[in-house]
C-alpha cells in the first residue's frame, strides 16, 4: 500500500488531517486541540446517515440530468462567483452560466446558495432570491463578522 500503510491506517490519517486542518481544507492547520475520541464517536452517526446515500463524483450537468424528476430537490452549492480561485477545482464563467441553464430546465426543485453579488442577482432575477447573513466563522471565529449570501429557489 501507499507508504506501507494499510487502508485503515490511511483512513485514520485522513480523518486526523481533516479534523485538525483549518475548515477541513487539509492544507493549513489550526491552533486548537481537537478531541479526536469525541470526533470518532460522531463517525457512527455519519455512517448511519450515509447508509441510504449515493455519492457521485461527476459534473453537475450529468448529475442533475441523471436524477431529475418531478419531486426531486437539488441543493447546489457552487464555488462563489468571483472567488473560484479559492477552490482546487476549475469553475469558469461558463460553468456559472451552464449551471443556470441546467437548473432552468429541471422538472424538480432547486435550492442554490451563492455569495451576494450583482452578477448572480441579475442572472437569477426570475427566481425567488432570499438574502441571508451568516457569521463567517471560518475567517474569524472570535469576531462577529457577517457574510452576505443569497439563497435562490425555483419554488
Ligand atoms: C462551495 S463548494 C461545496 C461545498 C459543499 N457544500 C460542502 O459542504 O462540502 C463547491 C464545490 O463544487 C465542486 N465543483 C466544481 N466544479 C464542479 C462541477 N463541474 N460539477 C460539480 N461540482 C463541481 C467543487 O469540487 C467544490 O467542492
Amino acid at each position: 500500500g501507499y507508504r506501507g500503510e494499510t487502508d485503515i491506517q490511511r483512513a485514520a490519517d485522513y480523518f486526523f488531517i481533516i479534523k485538525n486542518s483549518y475548515g477541513a481544507n487539509c492544507r493549513t492547520f489550526g491552533l486548537l486541540a481537537k478531541d479526536l475520541i469525541k470526533a470518532s464517536e460522531y463517525l457512527s452517526q455519519v455512517s448511519l446517515r450515509l447508509k441510504k446515500t449515493i455519492i457521485e463524483n461527476i459534473d453537475f450537468e450529468r448529475l442533475v440530468k441523471l436524477y431529475d424528476r418531478t419531486g426531486a430537490l437539488f441543493y447546489a452549492d457552487p464555488p462563489y462567483y468571483g472567488s473560484e480561485k479559492n477552490y482546487t477545482c476549475e469553475f469558469s464563467q461558463d460553468d456559472h452560466l451552464r449551471l443556470h441553464q441546467v437548473l432552468s430546465e429541471i422538472k424538480g426543485r432547486f435550492i442554490l446558495s451563492y455569495n451576494d453579488c450583482e452578477y448572480i442577482r441579475d442572472l437569477y432575477k426570475c427566481y425567488r432570491i432570499i438574502e441571508i447573513e451568516r457569521s463567517n466563522s471560518l475567517i474569524n471565529k472570535f469576531k462577529v463578522e457577517k457574510y452576505k449570501e443569497l439563497v435562490i429557489k425555483n419554488f
